[in-house]
């Protein structure tokens, strides 16, 4: 029998809900969810300067490293216990075209650090976003045609790219570029050239966010993107009907795994997308996120508790995972209890 929870099944004073929050160790038994390093995908800014690393101004405690500090930086990961890295690239301005061709360069930093990462980890997941952007003069995902977006031959291009990515060792191509259709043609792209095994974890509900900002800043295409916005495919923030049906769009063109992001202000689409579909769901606590926490953490205004505070929240939600630039410092936190 289910009941409704609004109707406690004792009364005060038998029931006093405080004695289960007396100590420490009777919290700990009656904690519904619990935060563990397994939960969590780290993403990092690769660049291919010499200085090993670069400080993202908007990001407090956020570097943009080169590969051979990336692949020190994965070492410390995976010895904190994190099952799985994302990797962003800094592309060089004069290597950015209108069209992105570099993103289908096998020799793009993207596939050198990959391979570098694998290399030097085999047993850490790696996952490789899949939209132009970091690669466009005009800061979009995709090559503009007529003053928007092109859909079709965006896609037929981040198929070249997820071949490239799967070819330098990558573990989960993550399309998160909002084309209609992205999903069944990459896959198809990946199972024809023997990529069967590599999985597919869909940005299925990623919302036209200004919450993105930091991490504009720290790939370089803030000022590419200048004005512009990409409402024209990421989701209008009003919206979650749309996103259970983008979720379900991207699975039945094979998706593995979804993600909603933004994450903290969209809890409401990782519960109901979890809740619909029960498949493995993901949400990105994305830079805007993280820097908000940290900037108030840095100037004394927080405690740095609301960093292991603000990722139960996404368990509580019903995530299964986190993408978030706090994975190591939050594993250590956890780990020092
Ligand atoms: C690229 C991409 C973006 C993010 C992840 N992949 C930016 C965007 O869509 O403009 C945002 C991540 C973050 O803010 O942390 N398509």
């Amino acid at each position: 029998m289910t009941r409704n929870p609004s109707q406690p099944l004792g009364a005060y004073p038998r029931l006093r809900m405080r004695r289960n929050r007396r100590e420490p160790w009777v919290r700990r038994i009656v904690a519904e969810n619990v935060l563990t390093p397994g939960d969590f995908i780290w993403p990092v800014f690769v660049h291919q300067e010499s200085a090993a690393k670069t400080p993202v101004a908007s990001m407090p405690g956020i570097n943009r490293f080169s590969i051979p500090a990336l692949v020190d930086a994965v070492g410390e990961a995976q010895s904190l216990g994190i099952p799985c890295v994302a990797l962003f690239p800094v592309t060089p301005p004069e290597r950015k075209t209108a069209d992105g061709e570099e993103a289908t360069n096998p020799e793009n930093i993207i596939c050198r650090a990959t391979r570098a990462v694998k290399e030097a980890f085999p047993d850490i997941g790696v996952l490789c976003d899949v939209a132009l952007d970091p690669f466009t003069t005009h800061g979009h995902d995709g090559v503009l045609r007529e003053g928007d977006v092109a859909n079709d031959e965006t896609v037929e291009i981040l198929c070249r790219q997820a071949l490239v990515q799967a070819a330098s060792g990558c573990d989960i191509i993550a399309p998160s570029d909002m084309m209609d259709g992205r999903v069944g043609a990459i896959r198809d792209a990946l199972d024809k050239a023997g990529f069967e095994r590599v999985r597919i974890m869909s940005y299925a509900a990623k919302y036209a966010s200004a919450f993105f900002g930091p991490f504009r800043d720290a790939l370089g295409s803030k000022s590419t993107l200048g004005k512009a916005d990409k409402r024209t495919y990421q989701m209008d923030p009003a919206n979650t009907d749309e996103a259970l049906r983008e979720v379900a769009l991207d699975l039945a063109e094979g998706a593995d795994m979804v993600m909603v992001k933004p994450g903290l202000p969209y809890l409401d689409v990782v519960r109901r997308v979890k809740e619909r579909f029960g498949v493995p769901t993901f949400a990105y606590q994305v830079s805007g996120e993280y820097s908000m926490l940290m900037g108030a953490i840095e100037r004394g205004w927080l405690e740095p508790s609301v960093i292991l505070e603000a990722l139960i929240a996404f368990k509580r939600a019903g995530a299964d995972g986190v993408l978030t630039y706090s994975a190591v410092d939050a594993a250590k936190r956890l780990k020092s209890g």
